[in-house]
């Protein structure tokens, strides 16, 4: 079998689909179920169609794309990633899964395989949370992690509702029917940049990920009390803000002194209200974003959180609310996954460390139903979630190249 992977293509193609963009380049910003994420979304449609794939849609927008294989009532081999973009993002993270998935099975296609089991390129529907507060919100429906119930009561930050979203941008039908059959998967591949340095520094072409960390999220609601800047004496204050300042640093210090280097903690999003230079602030609201390897290890830094806010919400007077939007747990990649991404690292001479993720995506919640392995590509300094992101076209390319190897032994 010859592959060969179509270089120009593929790096036009990024470029391309980094011009459905919110954000000035090199910025990437395309949030789900906007006017440019639909654009990008038919766009995409399109050249999937052009090389020749059956698509379809769901109820909340996951696109499937299906080479059908010779025992077309065969369970599914999939690969897929996602084409949302939080705000200032590069143009990597999620792409090189779609486009490098497209690539790998027009290279099979090419050079005349012909699977039994389907393949299928699958484009998860917001990966992101920026939207609707809560990550790989298309994988936790079709894994069935999240009910139909459970997220038609979302709510965007304007208020509008899931079900409001969706409809307007032309996805209809039942939630409930997102959720894919039992043994519907075969197996599942995810191609990814690594989102971290460990690749470029040890100078190791591809990453192949035997575990995806456990993340969790919540939000959390300050409320102290107002006033004038000038006329409010110090003693007399109850400031949300100088309340959230506190409970930053102690979230810090919980990941810092939690005993391992994968433990990490984030509060990426501060709201401060009234927001004004002359006044104190009553309430502020902040994103707080947890995980670790060992799911004990982050349960016991969530603990913390939780103990820290009582105490300094006793010692301030201010009332302290937290939500918490996910806790979820850890997985494990599958033994004959990993073993079908190895063996083809080594049929192509491609140096393979077996590694960590600890971002999290969608093959968090499909391997929950299917066997799931990922497949990282090295990303410049290990920066991600930033407009410098940057994958070399000859990185992807290889990772592509190693992925439509391992579709075509899962998928024989
Ligand atoms: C995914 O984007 C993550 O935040 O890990
Ligand atoms: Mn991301
Ligand atoms: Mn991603």
């Amino acid at each position: 079998m010859n592959l060969v992977i179509d270089r120009d293509r593929l790096l036009s193609e990024i470029e391309t689909l980094a011009s459905f963009s919110d954000a000035e380049a090199p910025a990437v910003t395309r949030i789900v179920f906007t006017p440019t994420d639909l654009k990008a979304r038919a766009w995409l449609k399109e050249h999937c169609e052009d090389a020749g794939l059956s698509v379809r849609q769901d109820a909340i927008g996951n696109t499937f794309a299906r080479w059908s294989g010779s025992d077309p009532a065969a369970s599914v081999v999939g690969t897929g990633s996602h084409i949302d973009a939080i705000p200032n993002a590069g143009r990597y993270d999620g792409i090189v899964g779609v486009l490098g998935g497209l690539e790998a099975m027009r290279a099979l296609r090419q050079s005349g395989f012909r699977p039994k089991h389907s393949i299928e390129l699958l484009v998860f529907t917001s990966e992101e949370p920026t939207r609707f507060g809560i990550g790989c919100l298309g994988s936790r429906l079709l894994s069935g992690t999240c009910s139909a119930d459970a997220a038609s009561k979302l709510t965007d930050r304007d208020g509008a509702s899931l079900e409001q979203v969706r409809l307007a941008a032309g996805f209809a039908g039942e939630l409930a029917a997102v959720k894919l059959a039992t043994g519907y998967y075969k197996a599942f591949v995810e191609l990814h940049i690594e989102q971290g340095p460990i690749l470029e520094r040890e100078r190791i072409a591809l990453g192949v990920v035997t575990h995806i960390a456990a993340p969790a999220s919540f939000r959390v609601s300050i409320e102290g009390s107002g006033g004038h800047a000038g006329g409010v004496l110090m003693a007399d204050r109850k400031d949300a803000l100088c309340a959230a300042a506190e409970l930053i640093l102690a979230i810090e210090n919980a990941a810092l002194t939690s005993g391992a280097i994968d433990t990490v903690a984030t509060v990426g999003m501060c709201e401060i209200f009234p927001g004004a230079v002359n006044s104190i602030p009553s309430r502020v609201h902040l994103s707080v974003d947890i995980r670790d390897t060992d799911l004990q290890r982050r349960d016991a830094v969530m603990q913390k959180m939780e103990t820290v806010c009582r105490a300094i919400s006793d010692k301030r007077q201010v009332s302290i609310h937290t939500e918490l939007l996910n806790a979820d747990p850890p997985v494990d990649s599958a033994p004959e996954v990993i073993d079908a991404l190895t063996q083809s690292c080594r049929k192509h001479s491609v140096s393979f460390l077996p590694m960590v993720s600890r971002a999290y995506h969608d093959s968090l919640f499909i391997a929950r139903i299917a066997p799931v392995a990922m497949l990282f590509i090295p990303c410049r300094h290990g920066y991600s979630h930033r407009p410098d992101e940057f994958a070399s076209t000859e990185d992807i390319a290889r990772g592509a190249l190693v992925l439509a190897q391992t579709l075509a032994t899962l998928s024989a």
